[in-house]
């Protein structure tokens, strides 16, 4: 993991929030690359569940919300985990943290960092929700919360998109948005934060089929994720047991992924029942169930969830990703060398391509200059004139950039440049008025 997290700083994925100031507890800020990554797994989720179906419909809902929606979601009561205090060093931790020995709040009981005996309190309920004030009285009043999931954004704005949209029950709300936890064993670099992105979809079924949906969604789900490009040996699926259910959910199952660190999950899918839409019509009084109009029957719909976090995906991604493995050197000599690469799936690579002129000298970089300006209008791509050309090729294979293309000495013979492949490190030649065409085909692929 270490290894990962340092390539993401080096190359400008991932950086430590605030880290001249020494950092922000498990916050992360997304670098040029890492940016470019995220926001295309986001948009190929976008494209899946909002454009690509007639069923679903898209909202973005403000991340402050009215306090009672927190009530009546079953945050303010159930969102909660068991913390104990070390009264001698200060320290909290979480009860069931696997470094306690002994039983928290008797004298067995020792503290994971200092080491003394009997000074853990018993657990105490700890909320994670993150707290603020609106207007400019801090009074209890005022207190508002940071949104600890998108979902809720969405059942309060279900009729609104259902009378607006004229949608009929089977269908569903897409939405993608930042939540806060406040974690209290965050860690593992992006995989637990405090400060993370949610993409999650709410589909609204008749009471009844929401076992078959359910079906569905996971089927649905697993294909996505496989179409990133994940080692289907590294996927693996788990249905909570009862005891692990959360208080809403009826059924749900976790896709896990094999992180460094182990198995972890990174996307769930929850059949909610009816919770939800029954709650908040109980808290705000407002009516809340539909009317299907072709067999004259109400009901408060039910909701299947889908639930990925978009940094935990982007973590998935990263680490399927990377690999270390020789190469015969590509300077001339032929000796074998050590590389790191990122195996992205081309389309959600950062950089499309990067484009050297082999030397700075005989007019290549004024022809690299040209073929890059013109890639740019419509890929991603950077430009290198850096260094040996063997080094330049290291750093956009640590970058997951696919395609490489250099200027030598036969462009201005014949007009063509190379193109080098990530992977296979195999280089052809391609007209330069063929590389849009060119690489647009291998994109595809
Ligand atoms: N609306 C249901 C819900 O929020 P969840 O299992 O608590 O369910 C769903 O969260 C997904 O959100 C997780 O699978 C994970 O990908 C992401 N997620 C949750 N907490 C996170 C955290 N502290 N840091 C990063 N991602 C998180």
């Amino acid at each position: 993991m270490e290894k990962l997290v340092s390539l993401a700083k080096r190359r400008g994925f991932v950086f430590q929030s605030s880290e001249i100031y020494g950092g922000l507890g498990s916050v992360w800020d997304y670098g040029p690359l890492g940016v470019e990554l995220k926001k295309n797994i986001k948009e190929r989720w976008w494209r899946s569940m909002v454009h690509e179906r007639e069923d679903i419909e898209g909202l973005d809902a403000a991340i402050l919300m009215h306090p009672k929606v927190w009530e009546a979601s079953g945050h303010v009561a159930g969102f909660t985990d068991p913390l104990v205090d070390c009264k001698h060093c200060k320290n909290r931790f979480r009860a069931d943290d696997p470094r306690i020995k002994g039983t928290p709040g008797q004298p067995d009981g020792q503290c994971p960092a200092c080491g003394t005996k009997g000074t853990l309190t018993a657990p105490r309920q700890f909320n994670l929700m993150f707290k603020t004030f609106m207007g400019p009285v801090e009074e209890d009043a005022a207190v508002i919360f940071m949104r600890p999931e998108t979902a809720q954004g969405i059942y309060v704005n279900y009729l609104n998109v259902l009378q607006s949209s004229r949608q009929k029950v089977p269908f569903g709300i897409a939405q993608i948005g930042k939540a806060f936890r406040n974690e209290i064993t965050p860690g593992n670099f992006i995989f637990r934060t405090r400060e993370f992105e949610q993409m999650e979809m709410q589909f609204f079924v008749k009471p009844g089929s929401d076992g078959e949906w359910f079906e569905f969604w996971r089927a649905e789900r697993m294909k996505w994720i496989q179409g990133l490009g994940i080692r289907q040996e590294k996927l693996r699926w788990h249905q909570h047991g009862k005891t692990e259910l959360a208080h809403y959910a009826k059924d749900a199952y976790d896709i896990e992924y094999e992180f460094p660190f182990g198995w972890n999950e990174f996307e769930g899918i929850h059949n909610r029942g009816d919770f939800d839409l029954s709650r908040h019509q109980e808290y705000s009084g407002k009516k809340l169930d539909y009317l299907d109009t072709t067999t004259n029957e109400r009901f408060v719909p039910n909701v299947v969830e889908t639930s990925a976090g978009a940094d935990r995906t982007t973590l998935v991604v990263l680490c399927d990703a990377y690999r270390e493995e020789a190469v015969r050197g590509e300077e001339g000599e032929g000796k074998e060398e050590q590389r790191v690469v990122l195996k992205l799936k081309p389309e959600l690579a950062p950089l499309k391509a990067a484009v050297f002129p082999l030397v700075n000298k005989d007019g290549m970089p004024d022809v690299a200059r040209r073929v890059y300006d013109d890639l740019r209008k419509r890929f991603n791509v950077f430009y290198d004139d850096g260094g040996s050309i063997g080094r330049r090729y290291r750093r956009q294979d640590e970058a997951g950039t696919p395609f490489g293309i250099t200027i030598d000495g036969q462009t201005s013979q014949d007009q063509t440049v190379t193109v080098r492949d990530r992977d296979t490190l195999l280089q052809v030649r391609v007209a330069t008025g063929q590389l849009v065409s060119h690489l647009e085909d291998r994109l595809r692929g």
